[in-house]
């Protein structure tokens, strides 16, 4: 272990002075990153929610037309979950990165709410948020869950069509402004760290690439190295509620108080 963390100084003094010189750094976060306050990943072999439950039957417009009530209810134990976790040392490092740097967008695939709990400003959430539904028949937007009334899912009080959350599922597209926000994101910068993520669901996996291709430092945190990792990438191995205060630490030694 204290092999592993003198091996990852070492990378984090080459990574202090390209961070502490950036003029916009770009985040793109995954669920890793919410591992450490209680949320399960999707993809880890044991406690994945892909390796428990079937992506098609939850995370699919036909799962929920077959199904309609489990999947409901399946979101809505998730949506307490996220509102019962607190953020973690990593959620608060990024908000605290975002503070020090002149520019700073942080994109993520959680639909937890986490990060902006943990004061992070500049939140594109791309897979959309545990925190508001919509309507299966004309995608009326609702800024909260419903109460709770005897019908499973609650009725749009606009057109009657079912309710479900607004979060993207398999086959769909990507709200269009928080994607263009974050291709945004990815070309105006000049440092891309990527936290908790396997790297594997697209588009949003390709953006390690676009930073690349327009110059960025890539800066990778995982327990794996994702597939879109290049040797080119510094790779920072580890649990993010680890290696972020140490990132944090080696590009700001003199300001470093606990966060
Ligand atoms: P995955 O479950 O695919 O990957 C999570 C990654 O986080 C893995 O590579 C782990 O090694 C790593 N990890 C776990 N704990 C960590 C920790 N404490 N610190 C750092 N890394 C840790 O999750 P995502 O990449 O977010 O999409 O998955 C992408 C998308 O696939 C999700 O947004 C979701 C899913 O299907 C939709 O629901 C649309």
């Amino acid at each position: 272990m204290s092999d592993r963390i003198d091996q990852i100084i070492t990378i984090l003094q080459g990574i202090g002075e390209k961070l502490r010189g950036a003029q916009h750094v770009t985040v793109l976060t995954g669920a890793g990153v919410s591992a450490e306050s209680g949320i399960p990943t999707f993809r880890d072999a044991q406690t994945g929610l892909w390796s428990r439950f079937k992506a098609d039957d939850l995370a699919t417009v036909q799962g929920f037309r077959r199904d309609p009530v489990s999947v409901w209810k399946w979101y809505a134990e998730r949506r307490v979950a996220a509102l019962q976790a607190q953020p973690n040392a990593a959620h608060r490092i990024l908000a605290e990165i975002e503070r020090r740097v002149p520019a700073f967008d942080l994109i993520t695939q959680n639909i937890d709410g986490l990060h902006q709990r943990a004061g992070s400003q500049n939140v594109i959430e791309v897979h959309g948020s545990l925190a508001r539904v919509k309507c299966l028949g004309h995608q009326h937007m609702l800024d909260h869950w419903p109460e709770a009334g005897e019908e499973v899912p609650p009725r749009c009080p606009t057109c009657r069509s079912k309710l479900r959350p607004d979060v993207v599922w398999f086959g769909e597209l990507l709200p269009e402004g928080a994607w263009s926000r974050a291709m945004r994101a990815v070309k105006a910068c000049d440092v891309f760290l990527s936290v908790g993520t396997s790297g594997i669901v697209e588009p949003v996996a390709s953006l390690v690439q676009k930073a690349e291709e327009q110059g960025a430092t890539i800066i990778i945190n995982n327990l794996e190295v994702p597939i879109s990792a290049t040797p080119q990438h510094y790779y920072l191995n580890g649990e993010a509620g680890t290696i972020l205060p140490l990132l944090l630490q080696a590009t700001w030694p003199e300001r470093s108080s606990p966060v």
